[in-house]
């Protein structure tokens, strides 16, 4: 936070991320640091999401995909987890026109199954009502753990194979990549976490296998723009290599 202002400027537009993936930490300890409630940690957390998702937005990013509920976290209390939902669903509802505005297209990934009635219409709602939106892609996951995702495809190919319309020798890494609920996404490039964990949490495991991943110790609900234009720029500082040699790179 006493870091000096970031100049926008700087960021190299040509070479931005395509796909930014978030996992958005922190916001129990916010509301801790000011003897708060966790819940109006969770609220102040959405006011970071509206505010990067406009950025990520006017940056002209592709795809932004933000892990807002893990398979994991149903286990936490049950009135944490009615908290959540509750604003999950508030927060759609409120914030469809916006995003409808600035053509924002959102996908849900997850077990939305799990998720309450209301919660599950409001989603659908703002699916429907964005679906015409062909600027940035917010990909929104709840009840999401990759490891759920990725036994999930090994079931749907394993029914292929069953039923003989594909072979095991057939099976390549596209095959898998297809049955994911990221299928038609590419792959993030840039994979930030807030909030000073440095684990992925069960998170898109398959999908992040090269992504750039950036650890910050800023808690979710204090992640404002200048903080997503510095990762954005520690990003730009990074050779991304695919296993090749920096000479390799340089020539491509
Ligand atoms: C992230 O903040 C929000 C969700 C996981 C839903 P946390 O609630 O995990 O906040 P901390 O990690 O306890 O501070
Ligand atoms: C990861 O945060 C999940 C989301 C941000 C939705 P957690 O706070 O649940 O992660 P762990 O349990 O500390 O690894
Ligand atoms: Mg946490």
């Amino acid at each position: 936070m006493n870091d000096p202002k970031i100049n926008p400027d700087s960021i190299d537009m040509t070479r931005l991320p395509v796909h930014v993936a978030i996992i958005m930490d922190g916001n129990g300890r916010w509301a801790r640091q000011r003897s708060m409630v966790r819940s109006e940690g969770h609220a102040e957390g959405v006011n970071s999401v509206n505010r990067i998702t406009r950025l990520a937005s006017d940056l002209g990013i592709r795809y932004l995909t933000l892990y807002a509920f893990s398979t994991e976290n149903w286990k936490r209390p049950q009135a944490e987890v009615d908290t959540l939902m509750h604003l999950i669903g508030w927060t759609i509802r409120k914030e469809t026109p916006d995003l409808v505005k600035n053509n924002v297209k959102i996908h849900l990934l997850g077990e939305i199954e799990r998720l309450p009635e209301q919660v599950r219409n409001d989603l659908e709602a703002g699916r429907e009502a964005t679906r015409h939106c062909t600027g940035l892609n917010l990909n929104i996951c709840l009840s999401y753990s990759s490891r759920w995702e990725i036994t999930n495809a090994m079931r749907k190919i394993a029914e292929k194979v069953k039923t003989g319309t594909l072979s095991p020798e057939q099976i390549t890494e596209s095959t898998i990549s297809d049955e994911l609920s990221t299928v038609n996404i590419p792959d993030p490039d840039l994979l930030i976490r807030t909030g000073g964990e440095h684990r992925i949490s069960n998170f898109l495991l398959w999908q992040c296998a090269y992504s750039e991943l950036y650890f910050t110790p800023v808690l979710w609900p204090d992640f404002d723009n200048d903080c997503f234009i510095r990762a954005l720029l520690d990003y730009q500082n990074r050779e991304r290599r695919f296993g090749m040699t920096s000479d390799q790179v340089k020539q491509n």
